[in-house]
């Protein structure tokens, strides 16, 4: 863990267009109801604009981790979440990521960027 015991674990997924196509939006679905069901109150999934990864998509990123899963369908969720509840790591759903890339997404989310949260969505 990384010293995010008293903090809620932010989980963004990307949902536009690119991502979305690929089935993010059942991602997101699966996701809030597993996070629910195991009782992870810390855990927060939200929706996000873009990582600018969208040819690696559906992308997941979880900031407090500095962790970004690429590639990610609804039938992942269920290792996302035994990650979530201090599991290993699902190095698979890492391994085609660019770290140029990588460095960009998480750049943009210390910078305190964080285009498409909140309500734009709804
Ligand atoms: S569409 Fe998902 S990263 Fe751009």
């Amino acid at each position: 863990m990384t010293g995010e015991d008293d903090d809620d674990i932010e989980v963004f997924v990307c949902l536009n267009v690119d991502c979305k196509s690929r089935g993010a939006q059942e991602l997101l679905d699966r996701l809030n109801d597993r996070v629910e069901e195991a009782g992870l109150d810390q855990v927060a999934p939200e929706p996000y604009l873009c990582f600018s990864a969208c040819q690696h998509g559906p992308n997941v990123v979880i900031p407090s981790r500095r962790c970004w899963l690429s590639g990610v369908s609804a039938d992942d969720v269920d290792e996302v979440v035994a990650f979530l509840a201090g599991g290993p790591e699902p190095a698979r759903l890492k391994a085609k990521n660019d770290p140029k890339l990588e460095k960009f997404i998480f750049d943009i989310i210390d910078a305190g960027l964080l285009p498409g949260r909140g309500d734009f969505f709804s």
